[in-house]
Formats: C-alpha cells, sequence, structure tokens
C-alpha cells in the first residue's frame, strides 16, 4: 500500500529548546508560533517557567517572556530534564554563569548519558559544575566565567551550544573549533538576536552579549520527524510523499542527500532563508534503492535519521556502511546495538563493524512474534514504518516513547497511509 499526500511534521525539536531557553538571556516578549509540543520540549518550558520565564498561549502561539537582567531563581532550584538530552546540555552552558544553584536532573536514559564532555570545557571557563559520576545529576553554583579557546572532542551541537551560551556571558571571548559541522541553529539565533558572533568554517567566537528578541518567530516544520515519511515514500512502490514548510539547513539535510545518492525521488521548493532555510520536500519512489556510503563528515547532518536511514539500506541493493557511528551508542539507548538487534530480528543483514554500521540489502523481511523499541522514540517510529512497508502488525514494545518527539506521528502515519 503506497503513502501519499501532504502533511506538515511538528515544529523542530533543536530550534523551540533554543528559542524557549535562549529567550530567556533577553528581556523582551516574542510570539512564537509552530513550537514543537513535543515531551523534550515541554521539559525546557516548565524549566524556562521555573527560572522565572513568562510563558502564555494566545491566538497563533505562545508568547514568551524573558528574563534577561531580572535573574532572581529561587536557591538551590531543581530543574527537571526528564528525557531530554539538549535541555540538560543547553542548561549547563546557560546556567554556569548566572546567579544562583541548579540541581539539573533526569530519566532513567537520561541519568546513562555523559555529561562531563559538557562539563570539562565550562570549568575551564572557571564554571562551578558536578556530575554523579560523569552523568546527571548535574549540580552548578553559577560564577563569573572567563573565555577560552576549545577544540570540541565531538561534532556535537549540544557540547558546542552549550560552550557558545557559556561565552555570551563571560569577559573575553570564546571560541570553539568543532572536528566536523554540527548543526548551527544557536549560532544562527545568537545572530538573529543581536549577539557578537563570527564564524570561519569550524571556528566559531562569540562574546559578552545582551540578546533581544524579534516581535515574532515562526519555528520551521523538523526534517527529523518528517524523515520517517519521506524515508517510508523512497522504500515503497508508488508512494509520493510531501512535507511543508520543513527547516532545510545544510546540518539538517543529510538524509535527503543521502537518500537522492539511494536513488529516491527527491524534490525541493524553497520557501525562505531567514533566520533558517525552509522550504517544502516531496519524496517519490523512483524504483529500487543501492547502497551508498555515509562518510564519517557527514554523520553530524543526519545523526538522528540513522535509525531510519538505516531501515532504507536493508531495502536497498549492495552494502550500504555508516562509517564512524559511535556516537550513536550514547543517544537516548545504545542506538547501534538497538538497529541491529530490532531490524535484525526482521531478518536484516546489519553489523557494527568497529565503529562503522554495515548494511547488505535487499532483505525481505520476517516477521517476528514482537519487536522492542527500547522506549527509544526514534527507534520505535522505525520499527512502525518497517512494519506498515513488511505489510505486518506486531506489538512494538515502549511505543509511548514516540511523544518524546512526535506525539502526533500516528495521526499523520494514519494520514498518509489510507490502506
Ligand atoms: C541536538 C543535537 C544532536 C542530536 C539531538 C539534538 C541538538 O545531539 O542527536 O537529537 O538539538 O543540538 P549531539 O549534539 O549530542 O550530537
Amino acid at each position: 500500500m503506497p503513502l501519499e499526500g501532504r502533511f506538515t511534521p511538528p515544529g523542530d525539536k533543536s530550534i523551540s529548546h533554543r528559542l524557549i531557553l535562549m529567550s530567556l538571556l533577553a528581556g523582551e516578549e516574542m510570539l512564537a508560533s509552530g513550537l514543537s509540543d513535543c515531551d523534550d520540549v515541554r521539559s525546557s518550558l516548565a524549566i524556562f517557567r521555573a527560572l522565572g520565564g513568562r510563558a502564555e498561549p494566545e491566538a497563533g502561539g505562545l508568547r514568551l517572556t524573558g528574563l534577561g537582567g531580572r535573574w532572581e531563581p529561587p536557591e538551590g532550584l531543581e530543574l527537571q530534564c526528564n528525557n531530554s538530552g539538549t535541555s540538560i546540555r543547553l542548561l549547563m552552558g546557560l546556567l554556569a554563569g548566572r546567579p544562583g544553584s541548579y540541581l539539573l536532573d533526569g530519566d532513567l536514559q537520561l541519568r546513562r548519558r555523559p555529561m562531563e564532555r559538557v562539563a570539562e570545557p565550562l570549568r575551564l571557563m572557571g564554571a562551578k559544575i558536578g556530575t554523579a559520576g560523569g552523568k546527571p545529576p548535574v549540580s552548578i553554583e553559577g560564577q563569573p566565567l572567563r573565555g577560552i579557546e576549545h577544540r570540541l572532542s565531538e561534532a556535537s551541537a549540544q557540547l558546542k551550544s552549550a560552550i557558545l551560551l557559556a561565552g555570551l556571558q563571560a569577559e573575553g571571548t570564546t571560541t570553539v573549533i568543532e572536528p566536523a559541522h554540527s548543526r548551527d541553529h544557536t549560532e544562527r539565533l545568537i545572530d538573529y538576536f543581536g549577539g557578537h558572533i563570527e564564524i570561519d568554517s569550524l571556528t566559531i567566537s562569540v562574546s559578552r552579549s545582551e540578546l533581544s528578541l524579534p516581535r515574532r518567530f515562526a519555528v520551521p516544520a523538523d526534517p527529523s520527524s518528517a524523515a520517517f515519511f519521506l524515508v517510508a515514500a523512497s522504500i515503497i512502490p508508488k508512494s509520493r510523499v510531501t512535507a511543508q514548510n520543513l527547516l532545510l539547513s545544510k546540518g539538517r539535510s543529510g538524509f535527503l542527500r543521502v537518500l537522492d545518492r539511494m536513488g529516491a525521488k527527491v524534490s525541493l521548493t524553497m520557501l525562505g532563508d531567514t533566520p533558517e532555510p525552509t522550504g517544502d520536500v516531496t519524496v517519490q519512489h523512483d524504483g529500487p534503492l543501492s547502497a551508498t556510503e555515509i562518510a564519517a563528515e557527514e554523520v553530524p547532518s543526519l545523526i538522528d535519521e540513522i535509525p531510519i536511514l538505516a531501515l532504507a539500506a536493508t531495502q536497498a541493493r549492495g552494502r550500504t556502511v555508516f562509517h564512524k557511528v559511535d556516537e550513536l551508542k550514547v543517544k537516548e539507548t545504545d542506538r547501534l546495538m538497538a538497529i541491529r538487534h530490532q531490524l535484525g530480528a526482521l531478518g536484516a543483514r546489519v553489523n557494527a563493524e568497529g565503529d562503522d554500521l554495515v548494511i547488505e540489502g535487499p532483505t525481505s523481511f520476517i516477521i517476528p512474534e514482537s519487536l522492542d523499541s527500547g522506549s527509544d522514540h526514534r527507534l520505535a517510529m522505525t520499527l512502525a514504518i518497517a512494519l506498515r512497508a513488511a505489510g505486518a502488525s506486531v506489538p512494538i514494545s515502549g511505543q509511548g516513547s514516540i511523544s518524546v518527539s512526535y506525539p502526533s506521528f500516528g495521526e499523520d502515519l494514519a494520514s498518509l497511509w489510507k490502506g
């Protein structure tokens, strides 16, 4: 049964987090439309309010009023990030230089994720940060900060963003040098909100700045959510799906370039460019896909789409290699292992060779009695698409996790897949 139709995925999760958290640093009000209402962004919003920010729903969006210089949160504030790695890591940078003391915590999955990669450079800036054996809960006592020059150990937008947000409050210049380009939403927003930032390829410098909010901000749709249906269209004969008003920055659209290389028909209609490029994207099935190699430098631009791209690779002729994807081991779950086990349970030939993920296709799926997402939202959606593509229906455990990033996934699935 083909997928057909147009849809608008929820607002981009990465931009929604940044818009909410960065608006704390500014004094004005802004009407934010299209914010994601996923669980992760709800966590950032609850923290925004706990810190004293005002967020009032009104026609057309949410009116956010930041704190700017009026920063007076209660002492020893406990802030619950739940499952959201972006919330905790961005907040570590944002709070390190603010008055007050804070405890940032999360759920059991977040409590297994590494935080020292963020804490270490922030300590070099003068931050007082403690972790529990490198993991959450993270304690912060706000301190005056000084700028540093720091070469990032991994191409991580969360890590980069934490240092840049601390740099906005630090004495002198703060410079980060990335090993490869990761998503640049924080940089774009700092610039758009009038902060001092200079970018020279992989080197980004900021200095102490007051941010000031525009009156309105429209969040474009999330490409990482759209990817589930766009990739599904590439593997299911006769499918044609259009995702509307999608965020299309280079750091987020790697999966579209990979689909194009694999032989799907991908077409873009650009809509806007400031502060982020947006457009409508159509993916049409165009015969069987072919295998491809995904270079290590490309990985940050499609890091969250690897589970669904891995599914595409199981249907492609030949050997697809995702190079150097060891970062997947420290996502919501060990995603490298989860992809291998769950696509393996469907009969796919999926192996880890060192830090590479290697998939031999094409595979005719065999249907097990059940599948297990390990409560990883991106795996749960990938498995749901795999079963639909195979025309099968078996229980997938942990599907409730889908609301972490895409609460309306089931509705969009039903509207595009009418069969
Ligand atoms: C994100 C960055 C990525 C991504 C995550 C969201 C962000 O994580 O996997 O879902 O909004 O900055 P890393 O920075 O750890 O690669």
